[in-house]
């Protein structure tokens, strides 16, 4: 099953030149996605357009379509898109409008015309999830960036949407705030199902979660696919190779150094164990014939 789908999409800002160009790409249900590439590819846009800000926010110009859950988004109203796709935008701090931690997430309840007993348990269930159980009468102004960063989490999640689309979540957060924030999206991912598409610049904080990676570049898609096929392919790219992750530079330098072929490392606990039993085994082998 899909959760998004952008077929030959195009979209441009009013007066502006094209932001995305011919996007064919295809989410997977219960993915975990990271979009990357170079400032201005369109990260953004592609994150306005699964949510359906864009068309229906920004004027300009678009061909193609994007589905969400099998709607067209150009094709039916925000509130029903929202009850799919929750979003976490790059300024997620003027999505947060109220005073508590409560009344915050009450309000994406309240749009929608829940009755109170039912927001009163979506609060405390939606809280939890997201690790802020017990701080519903917190002033929303007296968390810290991380726990801000949950909170429009938490909000976006208040309607139970299956697709979660997030834009450079972790750009405000110390590295502590953001190894806890993809462990959350992780965890969201893992034991909801919910399909995660984030924009992320550094691999390095999502390759031990993410399962699919879309590059853009110039509004188009440059590569897609599994992380272990789209560095490989990064590496070799002149204008790309940068975003390449320490860890799997060290990787595909060894690899051709030593004519071998190593696992997909999501981590360096993964290279350290595989690198020993390398360095073990070669050790063996010259034990062997000396
Ligand atoms: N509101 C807007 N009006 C006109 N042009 C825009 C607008 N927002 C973005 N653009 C242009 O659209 C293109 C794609 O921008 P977008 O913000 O999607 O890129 P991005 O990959 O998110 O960049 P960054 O890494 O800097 O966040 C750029 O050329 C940008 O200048
Ligand atoms: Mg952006």
């Amino acid at each position: 099953m899909t959760a998004i789908v952008f077929d030959n999409f195009s979209y441009a800002y009013e007066g502006a030149v094209k932001a995305l160009d011919g996007i064919g790409l295809t989410v997977a249900r219960s993915s975990f996605t990271v979009v990357a590439g170079p400032s201005g590819a369109g990260k953004t846009t592609l994150c306005l357009a699964a949510c359906g800000v864009v068309p229906h926010y920004f004027g300009g110009s678009m061909a193609g379509r994007v589905q969400v859950a099998g709607i067209e988004t150009a094709g039916s109203g925000m509130g029903e898109l929202a009850a799919h796709v929750g979003t976490v935008l790059e300024d997620y701090e003027s999505q947060l409008v109220t005073m508590t931690v409560a009344e915050e997430v009450a309000f994406a309840l309240e749009n929608r015309g829940e009755d109170h007993g039912r927001i009163g348990r979506r609060i405390g269930e939606v809280l939890t999830q997201v690790g802020l159980a017990d701080m519903e009468s917190r002033e929303v102004g007296s968390l810290s960036g991380g726990q801000k960063q949950r909170l429009a989490i938490a909000s976006a999640l208040a309607t139970r949407p299956g697709i979660l689309v997030l834009d450079e979540p972790a750009s405000a957060l110390d590295p502590e705030g953001a190894e806890e924030l993809y462990v959350l999206l992780a965890g969201l991912n893992r034991d909801y199902g919910m399909t995660i598409m984030v924009v992320e610049h550094e691999l390095a904080r999502v390759l031990a979660y993410a399962d699919n990676m879309v590059v853009l570049a110039d509004g188009r898609v440059a590569c897609q696919g599994r992380p272990a096929e789209v560095l490989p392919r990064l590496a070799a790219s002149e204008e790309l190779a940068a975003m390449v992750p320490p860890l799997w530079r060290i990787k595909l330098g060894l690899e051709k150094q030593l004519e071998t072929g190593f696992a997909p490392w999501r981590h360096e606990g993964e290279a350290v164990a595989e690198l020993d039993g390398f360095i073990g085994a070669r050790r063996r082998e010259d034990t062997k014939s000396a």
